[in-house]
């Protein structure tokens, strides 16, 4: 009898490990033989541990399951049928997903490498036209067409260049680039060799933040595997800065994590000075998709300037939380009180943090906004990397502000004034305001000084911390004493 229990981190720490064993006791003593496949997840957390079995009626899933329910499952109990027919399931466009949850991923794919021979068939000019034809856009925060940078490195001549995966995912309420390289590390693989193929880069790194050691281990076990291209996996230095791709950089050629001032640009001068294509997972992992069904699929997808699917990934105070991919255009609402079920603790939701640490916090009057990068732009927000957090009433917006500042302050790499300074100035007027002191003055100097670190920081970690704190004082200004 098959069946399958996810081993992905989040599935780990709700006791996956202890289901499978108390599963493989209850099936010895039913004279049942087993065959487990532990697979990355589906993203259906909220369900996990998700144990899918091959029963006379198809597949059946269970979940979530404690040790104590598993012998319950052979005789079918609390069965939810066949997860791919599961609503959560069906609303979405896997592509990146496809295969998480429903193949082992220590091994490589059956079918092949489908893209990475269709690339090499159509050859590498091809290649780069149908990236910038399927309109990819960088998964990572800033959106940047990936086909554009692909076409910079190609047409840059070097002996040797370089492409880098950035997995250091450090944005809050983010998870897709870990299940992504512990459910599916090949494809990520996959990507990267099309990448180098159309590029002429021979060689590949994935920097991994170092608090990610199951997704470590899946790839390094891949990378020993994979005969299309030499692929390094190392691990990142613990810095949030680090998942700037020049401060990356840096790191990874054995420095302290600081950002480069650009130009000249990675494409041109990146990794020890070579000419260098630096993407994020999803980036890559989406390209043998577009291969395999050619860019005209792929762009027909989406909405406006944003083509293809996002895997979305909904967390904080939400009942089902986990990742659902879809193509852009999902509004906000939908995302957070159709998909997302409203909050897990039944308080109505107050306001929702898209793009990581440094993204906005939107109210639910803003609830219309689709998911694409320009609609949110125009509200003020970004999209970064996909993550929702969702906030009940009960969250301090002026708490929020501070701690933007205060990560700010943490996290800065220390080569820009306005960044450095100005988020520590940031806290001491965010504290004066929250005791009351000079209310308005200070109001207005948090102004101010957003606007200086907007304009006057060298990265985006001091020049984006003014999207929290204005956000929340425009839409929660009761909670700033204005
Ligand atoms: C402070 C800071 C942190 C970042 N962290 C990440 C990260 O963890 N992962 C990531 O892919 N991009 C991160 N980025 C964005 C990268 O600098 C860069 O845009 C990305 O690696 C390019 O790949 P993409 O075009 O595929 O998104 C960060 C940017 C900044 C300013
Ligand atoms: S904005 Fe902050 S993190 Fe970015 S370069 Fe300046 S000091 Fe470093």
């Amino acid at each position: 009898m098959r069946a399958r229990l996810s081993k992905d981190a989040a599935s780990l720490a709700l006791g996956a490990d202890k289901v499978a064993h108390a599963l493989m006791q209850a099936a010895a003593k039913r004279g049942i033989a087993l065959d487990l496949t532990r697979t990355g997840s589906r993203g259906l957390v909220w369900l996990e541990p998700l144990l899918e079995l091959e029963t006379h009626n198809g597949w059946q899933a269970f979940g979530p399951l404690t040790p104590a329910d598993v012998d319950g499952v052979f005789d079918g109990r609390d069965a939810l049928g066949d997860i791919e027919d599961h609503p959560w399931m069906k609303r979405q466009t896997r592509l990146v997903f496809a295969r998480c949850g429903a193949t082992d991923p220590s091994s490589p794919p059956e079918g092949g490498f489908a893209g990475l021979v269709r690339a090499r068939e159509l050859g590498p000019a091809a290649v780069l036209d149908e990236v910038i034809k399927s309109g990819l856009r960088g998964r990572g925060g800033a959106g940047f067409p990936a086909g554009i940078k692909w076409k910079g490195c190609a047409d840059a001549s070097a002996e040797q260049k370089y492409i880098v995966c950035n997995a250091d995912e450090g944005d809050s309420g983010t998870f897709a680039d870990r299940m992504l390289m512990e459910g599916d590390p090949f494809l990520l693989l996959e990507g990267m060799a099309i990448a180098g193929f159309a590029t002429g880069a021979t060689k590949g790194y994935v920097y991994i933040r170092s608090e990610y050691p199951h997704a470590i281990a899946a790839m390094q076990r891949a990378a020993a595997l994979f005969r299309d291209m030499d692929i390094e996996i190392r691990i990142g230095a613990g810095s949030y800065v680090c998942g700037e791709e020049t401060a990356l950089l840096e790191s990874l050629e054995g420095k302290r994590g600081q950002v480069r001032a650009k130009p000249p640009l990675p494409v041109h001068h990146g990794l020890f000075g070579k000419p260098t294509v630096i993407n994020n997972v999803l980036t890559f992992a989406s390209v043998p998709a577009i291969m395999e069904k050619g860019a005209a699929y792929y762009a027909g997808l989406g909405l406006g300037r944003s083509r293809g699917t996002m895997p979305v990934q909904l967390a904080g105070d939400v009942k089902h939380g986990g990742l659902f991919e879809t193509a852009f255009g999902l509004t906000l609402g939908e995302l957070v009180n159709d998909i997302g079920g409203g909050t897990r603790s039944g308080r109505p939701v107050r306001a929702v943090q898209v793009g990581g640490p440094l993204g906005a916090y939107f109210p639910p009057s803003l609830f219309d906004t689709p998911f694409d990068y320009e609609a949110f732009a125009a509200r003020d927000g970004l999209l970064g990397h996909g993550g929702i957090v969702v906030f009940n009433d009960s969250v301090a917006m002026a708490q929020q502000a501070r701690f933007a500042m205060e990560f700010c302050a943490i996290e800065s790499c220390g080569k820009c004034t306005p960044c450095r300074i100005g988020s520590v100035r940031g806290q001491e007027v965010v504290d004066r305001i929250l005791r009351g002191e000079n209310v308005n003055a200070n109001l207005a100097l948090l102004r101010d000084l957003c606007d200086t670190m907007k304009a006057g920081s060298l990265c985006a970690l001091g020049g984006f911390v003014p999207y929290p704190v204005l956000s929340a004082l425009n839409h929660f200004g009761e909670d700033f004493g204005s």
